[in-house]
């Protein structure tokens, strides 16, 4: 029988930069509370959050994306021309189709890569960069960038007291690329469908252009099932993916968890048993939660602000809708 030709990749991937755009206009938590009936103290306690950035008009999914990106090949030293693949993690592009990765490539001045959009919801930029790890070891491309970004303020009722307060907008970007030693570890991912519901878009679209007056299909969370779902579960995963990369949490130089909630964060902290000297990504407080967007925004940060050094070991883990979760540990580049 003729056997087909087979292609292999580089020994290892390893993150090669990392980029971030945040939208400008800053949202304190006293802008969202009389249509909420919340306050200030309610959300900073609850959520950890004090503010969040909005979008403007100009501050486009595309416009985001591209902005972080150029800054994550400029981390890299890697031009546009040499990417082979845009992996593009995404809820809110409004548009069924087609995806907007093709159009940020091309207005990157990436010539004809594989562009393709990833819907996992917050837990995407995970997938995106497990599944641009597995590419570049199995010889289908040879550098990727993988974006997180979100308008959310176009799906986000302002009066639902369960969402208005933490969703937010912003991108974020990291160029994958060969590397002679291993520095992305195993990616830990799955899912649970039986918490389907748990975050949701509101109603199928058709049943929205069913109603005689339609109106957009808001994002609705069941806060406190997701809450308790992240806080036990989503541990066991961040143990799990510190294990298969071979090491244990007294290697661990960051911890870059989705920013969902700092209470969520805290206590996957202590459920992990993390020594203090782990770094902790706290991003949330002044940024919100910017699912997808949300891992890379908080892993800039603590590479801008020095909290995570060049050769650290991060682990990376994002989770929800879906529900969807995925976990590795990353050398920071
Ligand atoms: O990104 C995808 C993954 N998402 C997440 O991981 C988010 C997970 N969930 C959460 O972060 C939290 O569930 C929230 C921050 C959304 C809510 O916090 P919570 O501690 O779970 O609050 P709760 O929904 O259990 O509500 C507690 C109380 C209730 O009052 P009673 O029944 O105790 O009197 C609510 O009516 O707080 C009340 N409440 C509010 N009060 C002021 C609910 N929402 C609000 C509000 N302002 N916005």
């Amino acid at each position: 029988m003729t056997t087909l030709a087979s292609v292999t990749g580089a020994p290892h991937a390893a993150l090669l930069g990392v980029g971030a755009y945040r939208p400008e206009r800053i949202v304190p938590n006293a802008e969202l509370v009389e249509a909420i009936e919340s306050s200030d103290e309610w959300i900073q306690q609850r959520s950890g959050i004090r503010t969040r950035r909005f979008a403007g008009p100009e501050e486009s999914v595309q416009m985001m994306s591209v902005a972080a990106s150029r800054e994550a090949l400029a981390h890299a030293g890697i031009d546009a021309s040499q990417v082979d693949a845009v992996i593009v993690a995404t809820v809110s592009h409004l548009m069924q189709t087609p995806a907007i990765a093709p159009a940020i490539a091309t207005e990157l001045g990436c010539p004809s890569p594989v562009a393709f959009d990833l819907s996992a919801a917050c837990a995407g930029f995970c997938h995106g960069v497990g599944l641009a790890s597995d590419m570049i070891r199995a010889g289908s491309a040879r550098y990727a960038l993988v974006i997180g970004v979100e308008r959310l303020t176009d799906i986000l009722d302002l009066t639902d007291r369960g969402t208005a307060f933490i969703f937010a907008d912003g991108a974020g970007a990291v160029v994958v690329g060969p590397s002679e030693t291993a520095a992305i570890g195993p990616t830990v991912w799955g899912s649970d469908g039986e918490q389907y519901d748990l975050i949701r878009q509101r109603e199928d679209w058709r049943d929205v252009m069913a109603s005689d007056s339609p109106v957009m299909p808001h994002l609705t969370m069941q806060g406190s099932a997701v809450f308790r779902w992240a806080s036990f579960a989503m541990a066991k995963v961040g143990l799990e993916a510190v294990e298969r990369a071979g090491i244990t949490v007294d290697d661990l130089g960051c911890f870059v968890p989705h920013q969902a909630n700092m209470r969520i964060t805290d206590a996957m902290a202590r459920s992990m048993k993390l020594p203090d000297t782990v770094r902790i990504a706290r991003d949330v407080a002044d940024q919100g939660n910017t699912s997808a967007a949300s891992v890379p925004l908080a892993l800039h940060r603590m590479v801008t602000d020095g909290d995570a050094r060049s050769g650290d070991l991060a682990l990376l883990i994002a989770f929800g809708a879906g529900l969807a979760y995925a976990a590795q540990v990353v050398v920071v580049p």
